[in-house]
């Protein structure tokens, strides 16, 4: 375990705001993490998990903690008829574990290639990209109560995974972990026979481009790297969290009248009538795209997507935010919800 004063956030987070942490803790295993909890002048104070900053907005200096998660490894767990079960460490690299996978022939996570973030990071906001969502993939996963010290494990029921959402959201007693738990590995469950899910938009565009109709599960990871290399900025070059707000979900009749009033609006209907909506549409039929409030701004490719033109302060990126949920709900009587932490 490494306890660091003073430290700069600016690595640690994807958006690359300027802060930092009063003290920072790099934990390399469950035993760090114990003997963290067991030292009486550490276990009581608040403390902040950091996993890969990747969805998370700085508006200062942290003053609680920073456990920073560093837990590695990667392993096939167990492989029956039905499925491979994989375990990753918090701390690997989403995308690289993902890389591996495949490469050991364990298909099932590609069309989640590319989202920046770590292992652990993934179940919090149960994330998901191109037709999958971390929830149709995951076991179980093993955390730590950081008030008691024990560790336990949730199956996916008890993560009470919804879109983009999870328990480790929720800060509210008695189901809520958010700022409780810190989530130290991920199992994965890959069904056996893999199947390729290539309903998105993007993918078929790239089935019919290509001209290949039965794509490998490499072929998909490649495309879907492919796709969001041409409509995502990497944000090891131009600083942002991915999508800032989420797709708001209307009732029938809300869509109904919008649709009436915004024929052209892009929405997908769900299964119980209700319907999402593109919160990307929304705030580009708004005129927002490629726009700045001081040095945060909208990306010029996807408008839903916020970034960092270079020394953005937390509070810009929260101002710039407020102006776009201002005009939509003005426009369209929408609040849009964002999607990262802001802290
Ligand atoms: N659109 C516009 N203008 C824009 C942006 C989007 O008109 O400036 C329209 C597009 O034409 C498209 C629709 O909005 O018809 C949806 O856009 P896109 O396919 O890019 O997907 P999204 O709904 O904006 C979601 C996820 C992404 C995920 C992609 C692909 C959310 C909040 N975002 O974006 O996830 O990669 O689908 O599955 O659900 C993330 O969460 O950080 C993230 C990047």
């Amino acid at each position: 375990m490494l306890v660091e004063k003073n430290v700069p956030l600016q690595a640690c987070n994807t958006f690359h705001i300027v802060a930092r942490a009063h003290t920072l803790v790099r934990l390399r295993s469950l035993l760090d993490l114990q003997a963290l909890l067991a030292n009486p002048d550490w276990a009581l104070a608040p403390k902040f998990v950091l996993g890969g900053g990747s969805n998370i907005v700085l508006t200062g200096d942290v003053k609680p903690m920073v456990l920073k998660v560093e837990i590695m490894g990667r392993r096939l767990v167990r492989e029956t008829a039905r499925a491979w079960v994989l375990e990753a460490g918090a701390g690997e690299n989403w995308h690289e574990f993902i890389a591996w996978s495949l490469a050991q022939g364990y298909p099932g996570l590609e069309n989640m290639a590319l989202i920046p973030g770590t292992v652990g990071a993934s179940p919090v906001q149960n994330v998901g990209a191109y037709g999958v969502e971390l929830q149709d993939r995951f076991e179980s996963l093993d955390a730590v109560d950081l008030q008691t010290g024990q560790l336990f494990t949730l199956n996916a029921a008890q993560c009470g995974f919804g879109y983009r959402d999870s328990v480790f959201k929720h800060a509210s007693k008695p189901l809520g972990l958010a700022g409780r738990a810190l989530i130290t590995a991920v199992r994965f469950a890959l069904p056996k026979p893999w199947k390729a899910v290539l309903g998105y938009a993007d993918l078929e565009k790239k089935r019919v481009q290509t001209g290949i109709n039965n794509p490998s599960a490499q072929q998909i990871f490649d495309w879907v790297c492919d796709i969001r290399r041409a409509k995502l900025p990497d944000p090891a070059l131009i600083g942002n969290a991915g999508s800032f707000f989420k797709n708001p979900t209307v009732s029938a009749e809300q869509c109904q009248d919008i649709i009436g009033r915004e024929p052209k609006i892009v929405h997908y209907l769900l299964a119980d009538g209700s319907a999402k909506l593109a919160a990307g549409w929304l705030i580009d039929a708004c005129g927002w795209r490629g726009k700045s409030v001081g040095n945060a701004g909208v990306y010029e490719k996807q408008a839903l997507v916020l970034v960092n033109r270079g020394g953005a302060t937390g509070g810009e990126v929260m101002t710039l935010a407020r102006s776009i949920q201002t005009s939509v709900y003005e426009r369209f009587g929408i609040m849009l919800e964002p999607e990262p932490v802001v802290v």
